[in-house]
């Protein structure tokens, strides 16, 4: 299948356009950065947000698919204005452009951010967090990642042809990052299981680059059993964190006292049932796995 990826050259794109490529679709991936990516994928080194550079993409692409990953990827990287505008306005023009083309599927990513954790207001209804929980963003990444959920809703109530849909990627590890690389937040993979309050911020979430890449994939093969404006959380099973985290979990987020107790077996804050249950996706990678294979753990 042909497929069009944004944001191909980033942490996770680099993930998908791989994954994609060893499952033999045919690959164009689009960004403002270059990047050392597979044989035989085509890139286009393009601003996505200027119109006749996005023509020119999904010309040369001709994608039956398309996956959304370009934009600013972290919260308070940029100013706010900017990753307002940035975020929803590729999304808009990617997803709206993919159906004008006549893709089948489209996806994008969205983030768990959109939960809206981290303000000392927010107490989950219940936990694990699943894609049924209400969405309450607070800054202006959550927000831009709430609004392109809203888009793909949006576009998807006029596009019966094209099946658009959503991925909340917890923390993307990259296949380096395991190895000792610096993450996005500057530390290693070793240090933020290490000082808990480092991954107490992402509700100690996290997911292999290459597992939430397979889902990507899953996605897109597999239009029919998806619903348009479907949203589907990408988490790896198991907290980062050396035990169960229904105790750690309310010591830095005391709202979550009485909701964690359903934590108390091990299994991560956020629920990741609905893209077994749809794709059959299963993370395999786990970080006691992916940093005992490296010089690296603590
Ligand atoms: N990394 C994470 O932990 C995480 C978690 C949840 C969701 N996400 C989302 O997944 C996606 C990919 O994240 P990532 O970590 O790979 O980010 P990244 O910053 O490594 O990659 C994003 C890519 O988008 C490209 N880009 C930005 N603006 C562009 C534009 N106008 N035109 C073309 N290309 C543009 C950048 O050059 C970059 O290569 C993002 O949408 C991010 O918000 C990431």
């Amino acid at each position: 299948m042909r497929v069009l990826v944004t944001g191909g050259s980033g942490r996770l794109g680099r993930s998908v356009v791989s994954v994609l490529v060893d499952r033999g679709h045919q690959v164009t991936s689009a960004d403002t950065a270059p990047a050392q990516l597979p044989a035989g994928v085509e890139t286009v080194t393009a601003d996505l947000l200027d119109p006749a550079a996005l023509e020119e993409a999904f010309a040369r692409a001709r994608p039956e698919a398309v996956v959304h990953l370009a934009g600013i990827a972290v919260p308070f990287a940029r100013p706010d204005v900017e990753t307002l505008q940035v975020n929803t306005g590729l999304a808009w023009a990617v997803l709206s452009a993919a159906v004008a083309h006549g893709a089948h599927s489209a996806v994008a990513a969205s983030s768990p951010t959109v939960y809206g954790y981290n303000t000392p207001s927010w107490a989950p209804r219940y936990l694990p967090l699943d894609e049924d929980h209400p969405v309450a963003p607070w800054h202006a990444y959550g927000l831009s990642k709430s609004i392109i959920e809203d888009t793909v809703r949006a576009l998807a109530r006029t596009s019966p042809t094209c099946v658009l849909t959503c991925v909340r990627p917890g923390y993307v590890v990259a296949p380096e990052e395991w190895e000792g690389a610096p993450t996005q937040q500057g530390h290693t993979m070793a240090e933020r299981l290490a000082d808990p309050a480092l991954a107490a911020v992402s509700l100690f979430n996290y997911v292999d680059a290459r597992d939430a890449a397979e889902l990507f994939a899953l996605v897109i093969e597999n239009p029919a059993r998806l619903r348009g404006g479907q949203i589907l959380n990408a988490m790896a099973p198991d907290p980062l964190a050396p035990g169960p985290v229904d105790t750690l979990l309310p010591r830095y987020h005391p709202t979550t006292a009485g909701a964690a107790a359903a934590l108390a077996d091990g299994r991560a804050v956020f629920s990741s049932e609905a893209a077994r249950t749809a794709l059959g996706w299963i993370p395999t990678r786990t970080w006691r796995e992916q940093l005992r294979a490296t010089t690296d753990q603590p």
